[in-house]
Order: C-alpha cells, then sequence, then structure tokens
C-alpha cells in the first residue's frame, strides 16, 4: 500500500497521499486537500509548493547538485554543446548521430525571419532596452505562422515550432543589438555552427567579419549549457502558467522572456555588473557594500548572492568562475571589476551573516563579467541568459502540453479584504 501522511484538524483526520521522485524527493499531494477538508494552503513565493511532476532536470541545492536529465551539469559543459543539451532537454535523451544531424539541419534551416520584421526593429528608439525588443519580436514572430498557434497541434507543428524559435530567436537577439548600435542587419552564414552565427551575427560589420575563435565559442557554449534549465524558476514557472491556458508557445516564451527580465531573476547578471562599477566608481571599497547588505534598514543587496535553491555553492558559478579567469586571460583583458568580484566574493564566504544564510554567489555572478570581456554591451546580458535558457522553457511547455492530465495553472488565494459593506454616494463620503 502506498504512504500517506496523517493531518489533523479540529476532530477530524484526513490522509494525505506521499508522493517520492526517482531521487527520493518527498510531496504531500494536495490535489483534492480543497474537496476533502474546506482548507487551502498557503506559500506565498511558492518555496514549498510543486507545481508539476517533471523528468527534466534535478537541482538538490543542499548539495550543490544539477542535472539535466540525469546528466550533471559539469560533465555536460566538458563534453557536450548547447545544441546538443538542448535536444537532451527537449526530447528526454542525448541524440544519435543521424538524429542530432536532422536536428540541427532543421534549426538551420529556419534561420530567417520574415523581412517585414526588420522594419518591426527600426521603429523602436535607439536606447530601447533589447529585453522589451525580444519580448516583443518572439510574441510578433507568431503572426507569420498562423498555422503554428494551434492549441492541438499535431507532434510534427509542435517540432516546427521548436525548431524555428529555437533558431530565430537568436537571430532577434542579433537584431535587437544591431538596432541599438545603429548597426546594419547581418544574417547567418550556412558554413557557421549555432553559435558562431550568433556571434557573427552580431559583431560581423562592413568593416569586418566576425568569427569566433575556438575558446569564446567554447565559453559561449558553457554560459549556454549552464543558462539551459533550472526546473521551476520564474520564468519557467511563468512560460508553464501561460502556456497552460493553451496559449502558443510564442506566446508562452514571450512572457517567459519578461519574467527573466526582472534583477532578482535572469536581470540579476546586468544588476552585477552595475553594482561592480558603483563600487570601483565609489572607490573600490568592498568592504562596504558587505556592510550595506547586512543593513537591514536599507534596500542594497549583494547583486549576484543568494539563491531560493542553492544552500550550497552554486554548481553554475563554479563553472564560471573558471571560464572567466580563461577568457580573460586568453583575450589579455585585465578587468579591475574582476578583481573587486573576487574581494567581495572573499570578504562574503567568511562573513558571518552570508555564511549563517548560506548566501553563495550564483550562475549571474560571473557570466556578466565573462559577456563584458567578449564585448557583449550590458543591456544585453539578460537577452544572453534568455537565449541559453531558452531549450529549458521548451522543454517545459513541451513536458507540460503532451500531459494528458495538464490543467490550467489557477493559484487559490485567503481573501484578507473588507467584508459585505454599502456603497456610498459620493456626496456622503
Ligand atoms: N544580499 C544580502 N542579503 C540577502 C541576499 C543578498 N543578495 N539574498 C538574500 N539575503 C538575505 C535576505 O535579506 C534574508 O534575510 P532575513 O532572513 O534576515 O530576512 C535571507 O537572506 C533570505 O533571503 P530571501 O530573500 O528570503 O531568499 P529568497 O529565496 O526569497 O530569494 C534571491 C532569493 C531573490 C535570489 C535573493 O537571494 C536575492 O535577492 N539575491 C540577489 C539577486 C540575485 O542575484 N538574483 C539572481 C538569482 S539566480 C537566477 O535567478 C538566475
Amino acid at each position: 500500500m502506498s504512504k500517506t501522511a496523517t493531518l489533523q484538524i479540529d476532530d477530524a483526520s484526513f490522509e494525505i497521499p506521499v508522493i517520492v521522485g526517482s531521487e527520493g524527493e518527498k510531496a504531500l499531494d494536495i490535489t483534492r486537500l480543497r474537496q476533502q477538508t474546506g482548507y487551502i494552503t498557503l506559500d506565498s513565493g511558492y518555496g514549498n509548493t510543486g507545481a508539476c511532476l517533471s523528468s527534466i532536470t534535478y537541482i538538490d541545492g543542499d548539495a550543490g547538485i544539477l542535472r539535466y536529465r540525469g546528466i550533471d551539469i559539469a560533465e555536460l559543459c566538458e563534453k557536450s554543446t548547447f545544441m546538443e543539451v538542448s535536444y537532451l532537454l527537449i526530447y528526454g535523451h542525448l541524440p544519435t548521430a543521424e538524429q542530432f544531424l536532422h536536428f540541427k539541419e532543421r534549426v538551420h534551416h529556419h534561420s530567417l525571419i520574415h523581412e517585414d520584421m526588420k522594419s518591426f526593429f527600426t521603429s523602436y528608439p535607439g536606447h530601447a532596452h533589447p529585453m522589451a525588443i525580444l519580448s516583443a519580436m518572439v510574441c510578433s514572430l507568431s503572426v507569420y505562422h498562423p498555422k503554428l498557434l494551434e492549441p492541438d497541434q499535431s507532434p510534427e507543428d509542435r517540432d516546427e515550432t521548436v525548431t524555428r524559435l529555437l533558431s530565430k530567436l537568436r537571430v532577434l537577439a542579433a537584431f535587437a543589438y544591431k538596432r541599438s548600435v545603429g548597426e546594419a542587419f547581418v544574417y547567418t552564414k550556412p558554413e557557421l555552427d549555432y553559435l558562431s552565427n550568433f556571434l557573427h551575427m552580431m559583431f560581423t560589420t562592413p568593416m569586418n567579419e566576425y568569427f569566433p575563435d575556438e575558446l569564446i565559442r567554447k565559453t559561449l557554449d558553457v554560459l549556454f549549457i549552464v543558462h539551459a534549465d533550472h526546473e521551476q524558476n520564474c520564468s519557467t514557472s511563468t512560460v508553464r502558467m501561460v502556456g497552460s491556458s493553451k496559449a502558443n508557445l510564442f506566446a508562452s516564451l514571450s512572457a517567459g522572456i519578461c519574467a527573466l527580465w526582472g534583477p532578482l531573476h535572469g536581470g540579476a547578471n546586468q544588476a552585477v555588473i552595475e553594482m561592480l562599477e558603483a563600487i570601483q566608481a565609489d572607490g573600490g571599497n568592498h568592504k562596504k557594500y558587505i556592510e550595506l547588505a547586512k543593513d537591514k534598514s536599507s534596500p542594497f543587496r549583494l547583486m549576484g548572492f543568494g539563491h531560493r535553491v542553492y544552500r550550497n555553492y552554486d554548481p553554475r558559478a563554479q563553472l564560471l568562475k573558471t571560464y572567466c579567469d580563461k577568457v580573460l586571460t586568453h583575450l589579455g583583458v585585465s578587468d579591475p571589476i574582476l578583481d573587486i568580484a573576487k574581494a567581495l566574493e572573499e570578504a562574503a564566504l567568511s562573513d558571518n551573516y552570508f555564511v549563517e544564510k548560506k548566501l553563495y554567489p550564483n550562475v549571474d555572478f560571473y557570466s556578466g563579467i565573462i559577456y563584458r570581456a567578449l564585448n557583449i554591451p550590458t543591456n544585453m546580458f539578460t537577452v544572453m541568459f534568455a537565449l541559453g535558457r531558452l531549450p529549458g522553457w521548451i522543454a517545459h511547455w513541451k513536458e507540460m502540453i503532451e500531459d494528458p492530465g495538464m490543467k490550467i495553472a489557477r493559484p487559490r488565494q485567503i481573501y484578507t479584504g473588507e467584508t459585505l459593506q454599502a456603497y456610498t454616494p459620493i456626496e456622503e463620503r
């Protein structure tokens, strides 16, 4: 007989089914709690709420473990590529050579956007934030593919939607960048791989055709692999929430991009660099900012520190720290803010406040320094994160949409407002 937990409310007791995941994670299944007891659960920020069963990503935040489809993140960074990881996340297994070739060909095949869309970009002011452009463009892309908006797609149409979006998002991101620097748009090149093409579109000018070298391409691969999925984070939950109404993938991703934008989530990589620059401009006294972060009367937080699920070092931050050193040495860049970042990390890791609250550098702490060394402008950092997170969002949307038991997401609340009161005419108020 399967295990249950007993809930006692007043004189009544209720049996709650217990669910155990493949890594031993335990949950109380409260799907029928309200019908059984009249109670709901309250969990602001969803810190203790499982929204779904998922077989995509496993995290053990206490042990600093992150695995995609059971494979450790460090092994994927060492041996795989972002394209292969995308396939792994979306289709649930590593591809055979034939499957991988077919996947890459399909992605490459869809690497153009409708020419009319170019005028959308030029309608934005030059200073427009590229996250605003990206989110709007992904949604706008849907109007060119009405056949792919059907809520109950065939598996073939779903595959086409997925590969189109995987391919075109990097084009939209590169065009958003080109718009922001006032340069001509550059198209993909058939002989280049997915990420080299992206960098080529970003940095090629009429004066200079850009091709990334091996270390730069590998670094971007690692950055995108560590960004690729992180189970039910804010933006992925948003994609699932929007998609649960059977909104199409274009709309669901557009919403996910907006959720990622916030500085407490993907926007933290931009916020980290802005914080490090502010410390540098203020004389480089990192200790002053450690004290400020601890001061509860100040809203200041150490950006790039802390995480909802990691109460140990974020394994992604560890990987990126290594690549940060490698890429800066390779490019001969001596960035004073890297020294500030390292001093800040060292000071925080030996400070009681951060130790007791188990606050460690997260993925965003070092990613911004790498992007800066690669000449990616600060307001593009979160766009880079979005491109990396894309296969994860897609995998979660696909997992949910293919679940025959899928339900529209609709949380409840505990109402704390006025009880019934009469309307007072304005002259009597
Ligand atoms: N600096 C200073 N204190 C912090 C920080 C920080 N960066 N992060 C958490 N704390 C403190 C909080 O003030 C709180 O203290 P209290 O218990 O005395 O009230 C305690 O640590 C717990 O913090 P919460 O905000 O309750 O933790 P939560 O899990 O809700 O938030 C979050 C996690 C949003 C990431 C938070 O740590 C934070 O704001 N970090 C900075 C922003 C950041 O780097 N975000 C990127 C996260 S990674 C990603 O999304 C890709």
